[in-house]
């Protein structure tokens, strides 16, 4: 049996403490008892940014990011990519097991069901400006919901909890429809229950006047397996922040906007967008090695490069790849994989990137088919949120029952002025 401990001499007073560990951890607060006398509140650690802090203990997803690994509930992320719907692995992440045939059943009806949203929402919808960022009313409407769910807030009860699980996976899509509609003026489709959970998604976002909307099974199921892709990714930062916002028990659509406005930003699932942003400004394969040198000399970064956890290929990116020469069959190819393309190859050769172990993540190919199937690069988070929805809900559930969690308030250490008075008075404060 290990010694499960860790010595440590305090350098200033010369005392050693014997602290136990957990899981491979230490325990931060057992730092506290390091005094340097009764007056010193103890030893804090400080870690911005969380690079070596772990917040919570999770069951959900296990991620390796040194040799490139990635499961949800223990099953490998290719086998589910390759085996399961999105609505089976959504079942799987809430509940721990995959479904049974009747129970996949009953679950895909309940989600279904919900997937209509209230008249109110769509006038609401209806106030935004023409060219609003669909990220930005999905995120809005999101939080609209809880004006219209007020028992969503009784978050301690499981079933009103299960009930608002299923209302957003069902809500998600038909939001991300409207608001795509949105912004190109369309009249908003409703949902078809005669449809799977993706199929019914592009009905809302594709059809036009034909009586019965028939999408692409291949196109129908290079989205399926995106959204399983993007269903969870343990603690990054969207889930960092459903789960600090709903610890102070927020109601789960106050909760998961919040965690959409965290993914909303370039350097994390903004990142798809900026991607194609880059890929149009370096315009041709031939002036890759040029971009390369501005990114290497300081100017920017290459977006959909790099990871805080992976130091080695992200299997999604993998993945996707494959799925790409799929969609490219009914599309056509996108120019701008051989630009993707050159720019991977240079940059897994480039010192500067081997030596940082910067590789492709799940950003950088998953724009440019997005781009072949329809969409414009404004839509792409919004095609991530959507899955990553029952990820944050998992997490939120989670966390909810971990008897360990309390309301999430960081320490800071202080840097500003010590305590001062306010003299001389000035003019004004004696008038
Ligand atoms: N291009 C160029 N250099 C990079 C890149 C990049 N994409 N990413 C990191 N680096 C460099 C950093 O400048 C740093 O260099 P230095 O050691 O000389 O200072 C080094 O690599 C380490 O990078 P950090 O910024 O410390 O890594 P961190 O873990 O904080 O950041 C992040 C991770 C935010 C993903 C970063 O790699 C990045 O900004 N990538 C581009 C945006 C992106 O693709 N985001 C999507 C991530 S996946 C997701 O959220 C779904």
């Amino acid at each position: 049996m290990q010694n499960e401990t860790l010595t440590i001499t305090d350098n200033r007073t010369g005392k050693t403490y014997t602290l136990p560990l957990y899981k491979g951890a230490v325990r931060a607060i057992d730092l506290r008892q390091i005094k340097t006398g009764p007056e010193d509140f103890g030893l804090l650690s400080y870690d911005p940014a969380f690079l070596n802090t772990a917040a919570c203990q999770s069951a959900i997803t296990y991620l390796d990011g040194e040799r490139g690994i990635l499961r949800y509930r223990g099953y490998p992320i290719e086998q589910l990519a390759e085996k399961c719907s999105f609505l089976e692995v959504a079942y799987l992440l809430l509940n721990g097991e995959l479904p049974d045939p009747a129970e996949l059943d009953a679950w895909s009806g309940e989600v279904t069901r919900h997937t209509m949203i209230h008249e109110n929402l769509k006038k609401f919808m209806e106030g935004f400006h023409y060219n609003a960022h669909p990220m930005a009313i999905l995120m809005t409407t999101v939080a609209a919901l809880s004006t219209l769910y007020p028992e969503a807030r009784n978050i301690h009860d499981p079933e009103v909890r299960r009930l608002q699980i299923i209302r957003l996976l069902g809500k998600m899509p038909t939001l991300a429809a409207y608001s795509y509609r949105h912004s190109l003026g369309l009249p908003y489709v409703y949902p078809d229950n005669d449809f799977g959970y993706t199929r019914n998604f592009l009905n809302m976002l594709w059809k036009r006047t034909e009586p019965k909307y028939s999408a692409n099974p291949v196109l129908a199921r290079a989205l399926e397996v995106l959204f399983i892709l993007h269903a969870d990714h343990e603690q990054n930062c969207s889930t960092n922040a459903m789960r600090a916002v709903g610890s102070s028990f927020a109601d789960p659509y106050a909760t998961t906007a919040a965690a959409i406005a965290a993914l909303s930003g370039p350097l994390h699932g903004g990142a798809n967008e900026e991607v194609l942003r880059m890929l149009d400004e370096i315009g041709s394969k031939d002036r890759v090695p040029a971009y390369i040198a501005q990114i290497k000399a300081g100017h920017g970064k290459l977006m959909g490069f790099g990871h805080r956890v992976y130091k080695n290929y992200d299997p999604r990116a993998r993945i996707i790849k494959r799925v790409a020469d799929e969609v490219f069959e009914v599309t056509g190819r996108n120019p701008k994989l051989d630009i993707a393309l050159e720019l991977e190859r240079i940059a897994l050769e480039d010192d500067f990137f081997v030596k940082r172990k910067l590789y492709p993540n799940v950003d950088f190919y998953s724009g440019i088919i997005y781009q072949a199937v329809g969409f414009t690069p404004d839509m792409f988070t919004v095609l991530f949120a959507i899955p990553r929805t029952v990820g944050w809900l998992a997490q939120w559930q989670e966390m909810l029952q971990d008897p360990e969690q309390k309301i999430a308030r960081p320490r800071q250490l202080y840097t500003g002025q010590p305590v001062r008075e306010r003299v001389p008075e000035t003019a004004a404060t004696l008038a």
